[in-house]
This record gives structure tokens, C-alpha cells and sequence, in this order.
């Protein structure tokens, strides 16, 4: 098959949602729809158990089983599908939001009951700031939910997008009866069945037809007509150019553990969902089509055993042909890698390929020279853009607790940080260092890590501090100055960009009024 083919057959995405609106069970069906899965119960939830929250070996442990399970390939109709899972635990939303560079398209589930929770609404600011399409799956429909028309509203107001639905439900809860398509305009019959894969689809020519009264009873036919005469006259008909541009978001009612839903969820996907699209580079905008391989890496795996440092990196490829064996340039570091050991990830398995395309996400075996954010391609300069570093929300100091041990501190530190487990900050004045993450778990995790995997004895102290920012200026001079007059409060982060710690939310916008000429960001990337 020839590239453009298999760029044109290939939707790679990833599933978000608050934990527990039902991200793993829809994930579970798509899989299952897909024929990658033959039964239930062999999607592992990478999500994490509660007795684990506060035992974070138990949680490296359910990361560890959750790598095959983090990227499933499968195919559907014709479609190469990569479905890419993010963790649902907040104190690992920086790998959420990492995995969604490395897609082309979202689903996002919400759960009827509970509508829009926070942390969809935090997965939804990014997907927003790069313009990521999203499909939306408000789920368990067989359990009595908010109102439909409530719902929509809290998506546009919540979520600052608008949407558009594509299906309508009837009833909910004990009464629910099914959904009709508004994209196919067709009935598909709730059945209520775990089992069942296949659910009655009636095709419905025009609501106003008599024989809806037979197959959902005359009051729930009425009140369907009454609400496609409603939606159709609100919504016009769906654009996909406004969806592709992340302008609208399609919405979908179904219930994924009664498998319901789903499959119409999945065949308006491979409709409208877009497949591998241009990516930025520093220098230029590089396309899925060009003969050349290019890619980068999103996500860095450690292996669980401490004996082998061994990690698997996991790499979208933006461009070309990846081929096993060849000689790929590392831009960050101008050297050639050849890489035997390549994993592609299907749905229950790992295994070695030999070649990929755009779209596809590939694992590599590394001993330590890739880190998060690298570009891997035949030769020109010019690193992915958009694996932005976002300000931490919890910082600590690392003291080192054995002065024999600093180089393996250093080591260990610059790995954990290569691996993204947490960002360091180093003061420029007395080269204090700050580790600054989303959640205290990885606190715990850095400290036994650097004691296990690399000998290093540390301890964390809490530090005053409220975000990190990277600032920049088009006045040199007033950069300067601020720097200057700051220099106890500036760090540089991993690349070595400066960045301002702020202690207060109050004393930034102090500084922000005092220092007008200077921007400030909360990502590296501006
Ligand atoms: P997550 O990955 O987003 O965290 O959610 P997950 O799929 O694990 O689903 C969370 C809970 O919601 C599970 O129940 C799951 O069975 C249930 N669920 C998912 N889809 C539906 C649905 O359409 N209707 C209803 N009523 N429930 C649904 P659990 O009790 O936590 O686990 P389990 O023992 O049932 O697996």
C-alpha cells in the first residue's frame, strides 16, 4: 500500500474523561466493536484503585500492567485505529496532557448524572489551546441523568465549545427506550444487555411516521418529534470543517456498559474524524505525506525492574516511513540512532514491527538518551513544537541527604525529569533545587526511585511558591533589568529557559503591574 494510502486510513485519539464517567468501559467496547478483543473484562483499567491512592508502588505496579494497554492499535472497516489511553488520576494529568499532543482527535465521555467534572473541564482547556477536535459521549444513559437539553448547555458553558448532537435519547433511566440518530436518522431500541453486541437499528425515514408510536409508545414518540423539531431548528446542519477546526463538538448518547451507542459512536468516528495532520516544527510545518521519516516522543516509559534501566519511549510518527534497523537522526542531540527493538502496539499486545506511518505510535528501547519533547527524523534541524512544559502546581526543594552520592542525585534527577515524572527548577543564585509537580504522589515516587534505582538519598522540603513562569520580552533591556532586580526568584528549567518563581498569586500580579513590558507565561511554549 502506498503512503498516502496508509496515511489515509489511519484516526489515532485518545479518550478523556473525569475518573469514573466511564473512559476504560467505553474504551473496553470500542475494542470489542473493533473485533481487537473478543470479551469483556480484558481492558486493564489504568485507572487507579482506591485503596492504592495513597500507595504509589501499587500504582507504579498498575502503570507498569497499563503499558501494552496505554496505546491500542486495531483495525475497523478499513481503518488503522491507534486509541491512546491517558491516565484518569489528576496527580497524572502532565501524561494526560502529553498524550494529547501526540493525537489528532478526542472523545470525551462525561457521565449524565454527574455532567461536566472538573477535570474534563482542565483536559478540555487543552484540547481547546491546540485546537484538538472533540466528540463528545455522555454516558450512562440507563441511569436516571440530568435533563439532555441540560447537559448540552453546561458542554457549551463548562467547556467553551460548542456542540451539535448527533444522536438524541429517549427517555432515561428505568424508561429509557433508545437513541435516535439525528446523523443517520435511524432508532437504535435500547435493549439493556451487557452481553448483546448488537442492538435492534430501525430505520426511521421521518419521525412523523405512525409506526414510531408502535415501537416506542405514542408518548415517547410525541415527545421525540417535539424535540428533532427543536434540535433541527437550533442546530444546523453538522459542519465537519467546524468540528476538524475544534470549533463544535459532536455529541453522542449511549451507555457503554450496555454496549449501547457505541458502535454508532465509533462508525460517525471513522467518518469524520481526522486522520494524521501537518505538525510544526521550529523551522517549518512538516506533512504526513513527505517521503521522510519524522517523528517525536510523548511519553517515556520506565521498566519496572531497577536492574535494567532500560525505557521504553513512545514516539508519534508525523512523516514517512519508519523502517526498523535504519539510522534516524536525534535533532536535540545531532546524532544518529538506530533503533532494532521497535514496538507496535496493538490492542492486547506488544509487537516487533518494522515499519510505521504517520499516525502510528511506536515504543523504543532506550538506555537514557531520549527524553520527553525529542524529534527523531532523516536529518534537517527543527524540533516538534508543542510538548509544552506546564507550570507546576506543588513545589518542593530536594535536599540531597548523602554528599557521596551527588553525581548519582544528578543522574537520577535529570532521568526522573527526562521521563517527566516532574519538572526541576534550578535557582540560579546558590543552585537550589526545586522539583515542581501536579500532585504529591510524585514526590514519593522521585524519592524512593532515586534511592532504589540510582543510590541516591533525598529529602523534600516544602517550599513557599505558587506557579513558575517563563517570561520573555521584546525589550531586551527591560528583560534584563527584571532579571536583574529578580535574581533570587530565577530558575532555569530542564532546557535551560529561565523562569520566574512566583510565591504568591498576589506579589505575581504585583510584578506583572510593575513590569509591564515583560509577558508571563504558565507554559515553556508561547
Ligand atoms: P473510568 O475509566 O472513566 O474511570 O470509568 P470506568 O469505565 O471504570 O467506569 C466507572 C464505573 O461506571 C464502572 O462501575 C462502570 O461499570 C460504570 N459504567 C460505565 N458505563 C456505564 C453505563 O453506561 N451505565 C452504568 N450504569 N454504569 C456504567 P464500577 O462499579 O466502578 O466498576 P465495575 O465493577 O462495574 O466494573
Amino acid at each position: 500500500m502506498s503512503l498516502e494510502k496508509e496515511i489515509e486510513r489511519r484516526k489515532t485519539f485518545g479518550i478523556i474523561s473525569h475518573p469514573d464517567a466511564g473512559k476504560t468501559t467505553l474504551t473496553e467496547k470500542l475494542l470489542l466493536f473493533g473485533g481487537a478483543i473478543q470479551k469483556a473484562g480484558a481492558v486493564k483499567s489504568n485507572k487507579i484503585d482506591t485503596h492504592a491512592r495513597s500507595d504509589w508502588m501499587e500504582i507504579e505496579k498498575q502503570r507498569g500492567i497499563s503499558v501494552a494497554t496505554s496505546v491500542m492499535g486495531f483495525e475497523y472497516k478499513g481503518t488503522k485505529i491507534n486509541l491512546l489511553d491517558t491516565p484518569g488520576h489528576k496527580d497524572f494529568a502532565e501524561d494526560t496532557y502529553r498524550t494529547l499532543t501526540a493525537v489528532d482527535s478526542v472523545i470525551m465521555v462525561i457521565d449524565c448524572v454527574k455532567g461536566v467534572e472538573i477535570q474534563t473541564e482542565k483536559l478540555m482547556e487543552v484540547c481547546r489551546m491546540r485546537k484538538t477536535p472533540v466528540i463528545c459521549f455522555i454516558n450512562k444513559l440507563d441511569r436516571e441523568g440530568q435533563d439532555p437539553y441540560e447537559l448540552l448547555d453546561e458542554i457549551e458553558n463548562k467547556l467553551g465549545i460548542k456542540v451539535m448532537p448527533l444522536s438524541w435519547p429517549i427517555g432515561m433511566g428505568k424508561s429509557f427506550r433508545g437513541v435516535y440518530s439525528l446523523y443517520e436518522k435511524n432508532l437504535l431500541l435500547f435493549q439493556g444487555s451487557k452481553q448483546q453486541l448488537s442492538d435492534e437499528v430501525v430505520s426511521v425515514e421521518d419521525v412523523n411516521d405512525p409506526e414510531l408510536n408502535d415501537l416506542i409508545g405514542e408518548s415517547y414518540a410525541d415527545q421525540l418529534r417535539e424535540d428533532v423539531e427543536l434540535l433541527e431548528g437550533v442546530y444546523p446542519e453538522f459542519d465537519r470543517e467546524a468540528y476538524l477546526a475544534g470549533d463544535i463538538a459532536p455529541v453522542f448518547f449511549g451507555s457503554a456498559v450496555n454496549n449501547f451507542g457505541v458502535r454508532e459512536l465509533l462508525d460517525c468516528f471513522i467518518d469524520v474524524a481526522p486522520g494524521p495532520q501537518p505538525r510544526e516544527t521550529e523551522e517549518r510545518e512538516i506533512l504526513p505525506n513527505e517521503k521522510k521519516f519524522s517523528g517525536f516522543i510523548f511519553k517515556i516509559h520506565a521498566n519496572m525492574d531497577p536492574k535494567h534501566r532500560n525505557r521504553i519511549a513512545f514516539v508519534r510518527i508525523c512523516s514517512g516511513i519508519f523502517e526498523r534497523g535504519k539510522n534516524y537522526n536525534h535533532v536535540r542531540l545531532e546524532k544518529k540512532f538506530r533503533f532494532s527493538n521497535v514496538t507496535a502496539f496493538m490492542a492486547q499486545s506488544k509487537e516487533i514491527i518494522d515499519e510505521a506511518f504517520p499516525g502510528d505510535i511506536v515504543g523504543l528501547y532506550d538506555t537514557g538518551n531520549l527524553k520527553i519533547g525529542d524529534t527523531l527524523n532523516e536529518g534537517e534541524k527543527g524540533i516538534y513544537k508543542g510538548i509544552p512544559s506546564f507550570s507546576p502546581e506543588m513545589f518542593r526543594e530536594v535536599i540531597n541527604m548523602d554528599a557521596m552520592k551527588s553525581k548519582q542525585l544528578e543522574k537520577g534527577l535529570r532521568q526522573l525529569m527526562d521521563e517527566g515524572v516532574a519538572q526541576l527548577f534550578t535557582y540560579e543564585m546558590g543552585a537550589r533545587k526545586a522539583v515542581g509537580t501536579v500532585g504529591v504522589l510524585q514526590f514519593e515516587v522521585i524519592q524512593y526511585r532515586l534511592l532504589h534505582e540510582y543510590g541516591a538519598k533525598v529529602k523534600f522540603v516544602p517550599m513557599n511558591l505558587y506557579k513558575a513562569c517563563w517570561f520573555s520580552s521584546d525589550n531586551q533591556k527591560k528583560l534584563n533589568e527584571f532579571i536583574d532586580s529578580k535574581q533570587r526568584h530565577i530558575a532555569k528549567d530542564k532546557d535551560g529557559k529561565l523562569v520566574f518563581m512566583a510565591e504568591t498569586k498576589s506579589w505575581l500580579q504585583m510584578v506583572q503591574d510593575n513590569f509591564p513590558e515583560i509577558e508571563f507565561h504558565f507554559t515553556s511554549e508561547f
